[in-house]
């Protein structure tokens, strides 16, 4: 086994196509695991491990959780709405408070972009960006390019559309990164005010017409709209935009091949996909939250195997 190029996980930008390809494997053999009877392997059962969560959190808390467990390692899960943070305490204190208890690693989630960066600079633990504010969220990048190259075999050559509130997104930021770096064509799709400024530095496509990008792809990943980090308006309504922006079974039919669907979640039944969308026979949504175990398993062996 060659060890990753990083000793923590920040964000897809630090890592090499072959950190990548390690990752992939790792996870190949991971997903084999967890489909046996019994799911658990020793791997990391002297390794203790914090999930550090300053943001709400349903699918990426759960899947560190489990992969953990999985992994024999022991967990520790910390929310910032019950903790000592509402009386003031810094996220250095906190963070070194727990480390004092003998933890090895942290994986956390964050609401300001950089956050991870700055705790790796300061204290004495690898750390795992489960997603830091409109920045970066790695492990879904991985799950998401993982789960294309399961179902279409390779990601290399491969047409992605992202489509939606690509200026808030991490996830938008992250598997664009993730997927040019293994060789994908990838397009934003989206109104022009939630189109990021400085796009045309990321060397994507931009289309703006929902059609056209469906007709161009092989993947879309639909995007939620961020509400909770937009402080002002972007377009006039939800369902405006869902009018514009949301995808459809008549739509979906429509269109001249077979596109599978992705979408990170939490979804939003009804604004940018249906629910016979979310729930057809072309959407590997499930099939994402489920490699997102195996992949996190991946990450937090390899890591730890850095020491
Ligand atoms: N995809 C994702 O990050 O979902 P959660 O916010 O539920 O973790």
């Amino acid at each position: 086994m060659s060890k990753l190029s990083t000793r923590h996980l920040i964000g897809i930008k630090d890592l090499t196509v072959e950190d990548i390809q390690q990752i992939f494997e790792t996870t190949d053999n991971f997903k084999a695991v967890i489909n046996r009877p019994i799911k658990k392997v020793p791997s990391l059962r002297d390794i203790t491990i914090a999930n550090i969560f300053f943001e709400n959190s349903t699918r990426t808390r759960i899947s560190f959780e489990l992969a953990e467990k999985r992994l024999s390692a022991d967990t520790i899960n910390f929310a910032s709405s019950s903790s000592s943070v509402s009386k003031g305490e810094t996220l250095i204190d906190t963070v070194n408070n727990i480390l004092s208890m003998k933890v090895d690693m942290v994986v956390m989630r964050h609401p300001s972009p950089g956050a991870c960066k700055f705790l790796a600079k300061h204290i004495n633990a690898q750390i795992v960006n489960a997603g830091d504010g409109t920045h970066e969220h790695p492990t879904q990048a991985l799950l998401d390019a993982y789960s294309i190259r399961e179902k279409h075999g390779d990601v290399r050559g491969k047409k992605i559309v992202i489509v939606g509130d690509i200026l808030h997104s991490r996830v938008a930021l992250s598997n664009i990164f993730c997927l040019q770096k293994l060789g994908a064509k990838v397009m934003v799709c989206g109104p022009t005010t939630l189109i990021p400024k400085h796009i045309n530095e990321l060397d994507v496509l931009v289309e703006h017409n929902l059609r056209k990008a469906l007709e161009w792809c092989d993947v879309a990943n639909m995007l939620r709209i961020q509400l909770e980090r937009q402080d002002i308006k972007y377009f006039p309504s939800l369902r405006e935009y869902s009018m514009l922006y949301g995808l459809d079974r008549a739509m979906l039919h429509s269109l001249p091949k077979k596109i599978t669907i992705m979408h990170p979640g939490p979804i939003n039944r009804g604004v940018e996909i249906t629910s016979e969308v979310a729930d057809s026979d072309q959407s590997i949504i499930l099939q994402q939250v489920e490699n997102g175990v195996a992949i996190r398993m991946a990450v937090l062996y390899l890591l730890a195997a850095q020491g």
